[in-house]
């Protein structure tokens, strides 16, 4: 190949080599293998350095190829593609390619996933670059656990607004923007909240979210007041709060944006082919945890549409309620929930049905974790791995760990996929109310010695 605009807006399969060309401690090139999609031949391949690269077209400059990194396929929009690569002594150092492109930019969910989702074609997108998470191997955890697997956190934390949430919300908001809704509601837990009110202040819609009073944690509550929602407690729970927003969205003129909307499934079942992309097939375990049971259901959808599109497989499915909110363990709706995971305070979850069927034909199952184990867990992920999660995002691990205690869930040679569903930061009280207080030391030398050497 010797010029991208010959490919423009046509399917390339893209090999990134690395090569000799070190400008500094960077390699610069880049290297493109022209065909149909994957079916790219690395015949024609067209090496370039970055002073190759502008002298532009017909131009092919050699250098010897040292090790292909990465294979994908890309859609070609603009003629110029920069891979960098970390390259230092004459040896690859990184084998993480960065690609700064156009081409490559990522534009959000609906963008990268719109044609696999099932959306009307009024549709019209609304992202803050939601998705795309880092799937991070956690090693020291799984030795921890007893090793002799892999285990990878999808760390959800890091969307837009802290959650998960805000996958299935770039869906729900963008179709509600494309027919024309000026307001959207929902009842929840905290983080439904703070995307809901994120995705409609960026559409220019009104938000109103309802919360269980006091019973919301102080990151999702901020976050839904900084985004510009109207807030309104209710003297009660999650689960009349959802029943209050189905009741009046029946009545009035306003768009529901709680999992019961089939949109925020669609978009929630990006995060499974994400992990497909990734791991090139779907792991052994999922382990995840389970409130309104809408997180599942989109897991579950989405492994079974990529194995049907790619044969990826199916993973087992491992569901993880609070053991004071576990409807789904116990077999029957719970009046009074409890737990310290709010975000999974659910006493009759919406999609309840649906995450007992997804357990049930993945093999897997669904059980309960104590607050303690939840807490337990939380501090374990944070102390061994650096990853810092809310209490409910820790259940889907504290119910892997149990599981492998008990012997019932043997994870040799397995990959294991555990998703964490929100950020740490969205609720800093769990870890502050009951932590020593730091020391305090005045500002001179001798009195940090003193406290540090003892
Ligand atoms: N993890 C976190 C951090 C959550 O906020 C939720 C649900 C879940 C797990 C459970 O997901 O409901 O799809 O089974 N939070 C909802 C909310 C209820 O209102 O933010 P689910």
């Amino acid at each position: 190949m010797s010029s991208g605009s010959e490919v423009d807006g046509s399917e390339v399969g893209v090999n990134v080599f690395v090569g000799t060309g070190v400008i500094g401690k960077y390699f610069f090139g880049f290297c493109v293998t022209v065909g149909s999609g994957a079916e790219a031949r690395a015949g024609n391949v067209c090496v370039g350095t970055l002073a190759g690269i502008w002298r532009g077209k017909g131009v092919e400059v050699d250098f010897p190829v040292q090790a292909m990194i990465k294979p994908q396929t890309i859609k070609v929009r603009i003629n110029r593609r920069f891979i960098k690569a970390k390259y230092s002594g004459g040896k690859l150092i990184n084998d993480e390619i960065l690609c700064y492109t156009r081409t490559m930019a990522y534009h959000g969910l609906l963008h990268k996933y719109g044609t696999l989702l099932d959306l009307p074609s009024h549709t019209r997108i609304v992202s803050l670059l939601e998705g795309n998470t880092p799937l991070i191997k956690a090693d020291n955890l799984s030795h921890q656990l007893g090793g002799g697997f892999e285990l990878f956190i999808k760390y959800e934390g890091l969307n837009p607004t802290g959650s998960f949430k805000d996958r299935g919300m770039t869906a729900a908001v963008s179709e509600a923007l494309g027919r024309g809704a000026m307001t959207v509601i929902c009842a929840s837990t905290g983080n439904t909240a703070a995307s809901a009110a994120a995705y409609a202040a960026r559409a220019g819609m009104n938000s109103i979210v309802l919360i269980p009073q006091g019973k919301v944690a102080a990151g999702k509550l901020a976050g839904a007041i900084a985004y510009g929602a109207q807030v309104i407690q209710i003297d009660g729970s999650f689960d009349d709060a959802l029943t209050m927003v189905v009741e009046i969205t029946n009545k009035h003129p306003i768009c529901l944006v709680n999992s019961i909307n089939p949109y925020r499934i669609e978009g929630q079942k990006t995060s499974a082919f994400e992990i497909c992309e990734v791991l090139d097939s779907a792991p052994d375990w999922l382990c995840l945890p389970v409130g309104n049971a809408g997180n599942i259901t989109s897991y579950w959808a989405g492994f079974k549409q990529y194995n049907q599109m790619k044969s990826t497989g199916l993973p087992q499915v491992l569901g993880v309620q609070a053991a004071g909110a576990a409807p789904l363990v116990s077999g029957h709706p719970v009046e009074n929930p409890e737990t310290v995971a709010t975000a999974i305070r659910i006493g009759k979850p919406a999609r309840g049905e649906q995450a007992l069927q997804a357990a049930e034909e993945s093999k897997g199952r669904i059980i309960a974790a104590t607050d303690a184990q939840i807490l337990n867990m939380q501090k374990t992920l944070a102390k061994l791995e650096g990853i810092w999660v809310e209490p409910a995002s820790a259940a889907g691990l504290a119910g892997l760990a149990i599981e492998i205690t008990n012997g019932t869930l043997n994870p040799n040679g397995k990959r294991v996929v555990a998703i964490c569903t929100g950020h740490g930061l969205k609720d800093p009280e769990i870890i502050t109310k009951d932590m020593q207080k730091p020391s305090i030391v005045p500002p001179k030398l001798e009195a940090l010695e003193e406290v540090i050497l003892g």
